[in-house]
């Protein structure tokens, strides 16, 4: 939920951590603080709420210089969101400074324990609890930070990512991880000298380095100037490095011209779902190569159900993946919020598969929620964005979206990458499981092909969909409804409405409105109907009626061509026509842009919507 940078080499920190708190900024934004290790070995912390930019002007009058530092963008869990709260916090001696991601669920006990002993504490936070639980044991034990940080941490609950400096060692920096993501790049500055980069993910590393080691849960690395990177466990286990190298490109993490991350991510998704697909959706062979399904054919030929866990919008993409997995394998799919499912002791068979979706692959819920699965004996599948995230190194097998970095907290592309990559999941199950006829898995495999130029002209043609957005920012409510597959669409369209305009909004099975939501159409009230031109169109019509009987405003995405719903409509989007599973791809887009657009003429921040971060990490 957090975002945390560090660095120590031959290179002055201060521009390097600020550069990396702005690419983090998606993490959290409610405040950002920054320590360093000055020339003269002043141990300095500067934090100031509000974004980055507001610690950058704070810093405008300060001693910025040094070679080491931490760095850290907030989203408040505890204490509200002000300078005292933000990171980094101080020791009691101000000889310590620490940066934390992540929740100490026993901090009230260690807290009081450490007033017993005497400490001062100066914010409400979890996170200074450590880093006085830190010095409490360098101070008792006589150790050096490594070993206190060691020991501080066998008695800490909860998640963390941590990083510490200390104002005596300017040459040392210690970090360790926990349920919360830290990546350490390992670089040469331009004298040839090592050097370290810490990030929460690898986005404030890759212009430096594209050698990286993700920490493991429950490792300590100290590394200095020298080049000496240590690793160990909480039991004092040393482990060994794996150095990785990414695959990202900087480019990715611009603009790139856009106004904004959303508007560029969707744009974006044409191109992304071709990358999504290359190489795994073989058009010529009517075949889907999935390796995680090939090195693992006899758990799907022989399971029993497929359990998909998620939250958010990847529970909803889980959802239309269910209805094609279930409608192409004709095996029983069951979809479950990770935070329900986690806490409530589900049936679940050795002999089940387990599938884990989620774009930053940290949502503490869903990590949760498949460890669950994994003490139950199930077979876990991630379908995840970020490479190297918990959820995909905790899964025995999976598929990454390859859609490139999703930094816009409202999540586009991940979630059409999501909805293909289900699809391409079901197709491979399928083959293995037989249980579709070839020309039928030929229709769908050349129909999915097609899908990222059908996008692309589903942008083109949806252009002008700012010129009467403004329309809607006087609303209160929305209504978004769909049948079958466009079901789980419509509560994907009412979710980005809801996140960057504030507006509230319902996504609704169609046919449920008779049963309730009906009663809160009157003329204020835009309902957005999902209407192709497919299976279930003339009871979709029907609904239609019924709302404008009742002086209802209808929004309609139709195919292109259609004229029925077009002509009932206030307003109409138009998509190419595809498969009835396929349409959700198609569709979200109008849906996408609509938010966009509302939310810009209302004057929000799309990017950084209030209250929300782009990764949950914490519960
Ligand atoms: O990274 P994940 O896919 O696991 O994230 C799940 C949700 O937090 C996420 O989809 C959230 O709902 C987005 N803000 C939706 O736009």
């Amino acid at each position: 939920m957090c975002g945390i940078v560090g660095y120590i080499g031959d290179q002055q920190a201060y521009p390097i951590l600020i550069k990396g708190l702005h690419r983090l900024e998606y993490r959290g934004y409610d405040s950002a603080g920054v320590a360093l290790i000055s020339q003269s070995g002043e141990l300095n912390v500067y934090k100031e709420k509000g974004k980055v930019v507001a610690l950058e002007r704070l810093c405008e009058k300060t001693d910025v210089t040094g070679t080491i530092g931490i760095a850290h963008t907030r989203w408040a869990t505890h204490g509200e969101p002000n300078a005292s709260n933000a990171h980094p916090h101080y020791s009691e001696s101000r000889s310590l400074a620490l940066v934390h991601n992540g929740i100490i669920e026993n901090y009230k006990v260690l807290r009081l324990e450490l007033e017993k002993n005497g400490v001062t504490f100066r914010s409400e936070t979890d996170t200074e609890v450590l880093v006085q639980l830190v010095e409490f044991m360098m101070n008792s034990h006589h150790c050096d930070l490594y070993t206190a940080v060691q020991l501080a941490l066998k008695n800490v609950v909860g998640a963390y990512a941590i990083a510490i400096l200390e104002k005596s060692h300017p040459d040392t920096l210690v970090c360790a991880r926990k349920g919360s993501p830290l990546i350490i790049g390992v670089g040469k500055s331009e004298t040839g000298r090592p050097e370290y980069f810490l990030g929460s993910d690898a986005t404030p590393i890759i212009e430096y380095t594209d050698k990286v080691i993700y920490l493991n849960d429950e490792e300590i690395a100290v590394m200095d100037r020298t080049g000496r990177l240590e690793i160990t466990n909480l039991a004092n286990v040393k482990q060994t490095p794996q150095l990785v190298t990414l695959q990202m490109n900087l480019e990715e993490l611009e603009k790139g011209g856009y106004p904004h991350f959303m508007l560029k991510e969707i744009w974006e998704q044409p191109n992304a779902l071709r990358t999504c697909i290359k190489g795994r959706l073989d058009r010529e062979n009517s075949e889907v190569v999935l390796s995680g399904i090939i090195d693992n054919k006899e758990k799907f030929q022989n399971c029993r159900r497929i359990i998909i866990c998620a939250c958010g919008t990847s529970w909803h993409s889980a959802l239309i993946g269910k209805y094609f997995i279930e409608e192409a394998c004709q095996i029983p799919v069951e979809v479950e919020y990770a935070s329900e499912f986690r806490y409530r002791n589900p049936v679940i068979f050795p002999d089940d598969v387990v599938v884990a979706v989620s774009q930053s692959g940290e949502t503490a819920d869903t990590l949760a929620a498949i460890q669950l699965a994994k003490e139950k004996g199930a077979f876990l599948y991630g379908i995840c964005n970020v490479i190297g995230s918990s959820i995909a190194r905790a899964t025995n097998s999976g598929t990454y979206l390859h859609v490139g970095p999703e930094i816009g907290v409202a999540s586009t592309k991940a979630f059409s990458g999501q909805v293909i990559t289900l699809a391409l999941l079901g197709l491979a199950i399928a083959k293995v499981r037989g249980t579709l006829d070839t020309k039928f898995y030929q229709m769908l495999v050349d129909e999915l092909y097609q899908i990222p130029d059908k996008m692309q002209w589903t942008l083109e043609h949806n252009k002008d969909i700012d010129k009467f957005a403004e329309r809607f920012t006087y609303c209160k409510n929305f209504l978004y409804l769909g049948r079958g597959y466009n079901y789980p669409l419509a509560l994907e369209g009412a979710l980005k409405l809801k996140e960057i305009s504030y507006i509230h909004a319902e996504g609704y099975p169609a046919a449920e409105m008779k049963h309730g939501p009906i009663a809160l159409v009157d003329a204020e009230m835009p309902v957005v109907v999902i209407a192709p031109k497919k299976g279930m169109y003339d009871k979709v019509v029907s609904n239609i009626q019924e709302i404008k009987s009742r002086s209802g405003k209808i929004i309609s995405v139709v195919t292109e061509g259609d004229t029925v719903v077009k002509g009932m409509s206030d307003y109409c989007f138009v998509i190419p026509d595809t498969r009835d599973c396929f349409v959700p791809l198609l569709a979200v887009i109008p849906l996408q842009l609509l938010s966009y657009y509302v939310a810009i003429a209302k004057g929000c921040n799309v990017d950084q919507p209030r209250n929300l971060a782009k990764s949950v990490t914490v519960e």
